[in-house]
């Protein structure tokens, strides 16, 4: 059985204070799922969240990382920075780091390499753009992102791989994938890595949705039978609604 997986990209929020207030009221919400939870503050809050939610379900990821083992990347931070302060997860590829720091497919597939060189779990994003979705492109758009970064991996890689759907267009849009495009597009994936890998080593792979997913759109799309979770942007800012996300399962 694979993962069911809710993590908040908190993406370039809250200061030291607002972290230190948002992990204080996640720590107060009930969790009535199964669902691994995941939060990736900013970089300078990470050791203080990892320290507050030691003894919590809640692990504590990075959103971004340099694919480098250390040396003069100003400005930078690499793999072991992060396991050295008990972060061991990654988010990488995300349709904002790829728009506004020009990550392309063949840096990422050197970031993810680095990450699993140092034993970390990567949450890999992609996603296709309005005018690919417009002009019925979306999977091929969808296949060659995850071909290019990913396909140079053993099968074996694939355990620590989380990947993350999400269609730009909806991203802090407030429009959402339907729970149908966000199924077709969720198997097309999976299709696409049981051609590569087997179906064994796709049916392990957890895959995300993201995209304004809300509480009250997520049972929906949670309940279909490719989409194993959610990366949740806006609405992982708010314990509150962020739970009733992580409990929509
Ligand atoms: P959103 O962001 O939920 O605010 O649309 C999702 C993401 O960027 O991961």
């Amino acid at each position: 059985m694979r993962k069911q997986i809710v993590a908040g990209n908190w993406k370039m929020n809250n200061d030291l204070a607002q972290t230190q207030a948002l992990i204080s009221d996640l720590k107060k919400q009930n969790q009535t799922s199964d669902a691994e939870v995941m939060i990736a503050p900013a970089f300078t809050n990470l050791w203080s969240a990892f320290e507050s939610l030691r003894q919590q379900p809640i692990e504590v990821v990075a959103q971004n990382m340099h694919f480098a083992s250390n040396g003069a990347y100003t400005g930078e931070v690499c793999a072991a920075m992060l396991k050295s302060i008990g972060v061991s997860t990654v988010i990488l590829g995300h349709s904002e780091r790829r728009a506004y720091f020009n990550e392309t497919d063949e840096l990422l597939a050197k970031k993810v390499d680095a990450a699993l060189a140092n034993d970390m779990r990567v949450i890999f994003c992609f996603g296709e753009e309005l005018a690919d979705r417009k002009s019925g492109n979306q999977e091929q758009v969808v296949k060659s992102q995850i071909k290019n970064a990913l396909f140079h991996l053993e099968a074996s890689a694939f355990k620590q791989i989380i990947l993350a759907y999400e269609p730009v267009w909806a991203i802090g849009t407030g429009e959402t994938a339907s729970p149908e495009q966000a199924q077709d597009m969720h198997a097309f994936i999976r299709k696409t890595l049981s051609d590569k890998c087997s179906s064994a080593v796709a049916d392990g792979v957890s895959i995300l949705y993201g995209g304004s997913v809300k509480p009250d759109n997520a049972k929906e799309i949670f309940s279909k039978p490719d989409v194993d979770g959610g990366l949740i942007g806006g609405a992982s800012l708010k314990a509150e609604d962020f739970f009733a996300i992580v409990n929509a399962f």
